[in-house]
């Protein structure tokens, strides 16, 4: 059951594409109202479009300050969102660790780390004088075990939970509430463009994945929003600075195919 998001606020980022998407599309269609922040102008403007009154879309570069600064403006007096989803992402570095360049691994961690953390204490500056708000960062399977994603990417998703864990022991007495939303393998561009190298074919993404589960499902964007949105809420009232891994039990869970009494 969806919580009645009317007069609720949030911002996503990246929120034109998969996951956030996902995220803003859910956050609508139980009453609130979103910001959709992100860098692909076009998507991001025709999925406000098309979500009517209830959205809007900013341009919000995640390892720009100044975006954030402008995007946390748009929330009129006290001026803070309801929820913020830290959720802007991509694969970034990839290959064996002796060939990483410096400037792809800097890259990556400003991407999903700083980019992060930027989000993160604009959220808190704007939630701390109301005394409310929920933060959902995306980690990943990534943020909780190795060989899953590439190197930097796995750093980097580990270093978010680390800060989520971090930052929730300082916000709980100010009555804000921080968690990590952690999908193993999601259909979304993400994911299409690793199984098929082209970004929109989400139907290679969705067999790819079948594939590899256990279950023969893919996990969805619509998973995780469903997910991410249970963490924003009433629901999750209680649970801070934790992650709720969303997939299927396929890849964090250590004893896949290995049970001796089934
Ligand atoms: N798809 C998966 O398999 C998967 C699994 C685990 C975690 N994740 C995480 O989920 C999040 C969302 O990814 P997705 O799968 O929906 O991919 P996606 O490619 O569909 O969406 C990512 C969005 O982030 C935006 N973005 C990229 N750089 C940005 C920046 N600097 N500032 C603002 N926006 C930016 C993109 O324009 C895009 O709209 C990411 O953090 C990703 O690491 C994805």
């Amino acid at each position: 059951m969806q919580d009645d998001l009317t007069g609720r606020t949030a911002l996503v980022t990246g929120g034109a594409s998969g996951i956030g998407a996902a995220i803003a599309r859910r956050w609508t269609a139980a009453g609130g109202s979103v910001v959709i922040g992100d860098v692909d102008d076009r998507r991001g403007a025709a999925l406000a479009a098309e979500l009517g009154p209830s959205a809007a879309y900013v341009h919000l570069d995640v390892t720009r300050e100044e975006d954030y600064e402008a995007a946390f403006a748009h929330f009129e007096a006290p001026g803070a969102p309801d929820a913020f989803f830290a959720n802007a992402g991509a694969v970034g570095a990839t290959g064996r660790i002796e060939d990483h360049g410096r400037d792809a691994w800097d890259g990556t961690l400003e991407l999903l780390l700083t980019g992060a953390f930027l989000g993160i204490k604009h959220a808190v500056r704007a939630m701390r004088p109301r005394g409310s708000g929920a933060i959902v960062c995306t980690g990943s399977v990534a943020s909780v075990r190795g060989g899953l994603g590439p190197h930097a990417y796995t750093a980097a998703k580990h270093a978010v939970l680390g800060l989520v864990e971090s930052v929730a022991v300082e916000i709980g007495p100010y009555g804000l509430r921080i968690n990590c939303v952690a999908p193993g393998g999601t259909v979304s561009a993400l994911s299409a463009g690793l199984a098929s190298g082209d970004p929109d074919d989400l139907d290679a993404a969705h067999a790819r994945l079948a594939a590899a589960s256990s279950s023969g499902v893919p996990t969805t964007a619509d998973d995780v929003a469903r997910a991410a949105l249970f963490l924003a809420g009433p629901g999750a009232a209680r649970i801070n600075g934790t992650r709720l891994v969303v997939d299927g039990g396929d890849d964090v869970l250590p004893a896949r195919g290995r049970s001796y009494y089934l």
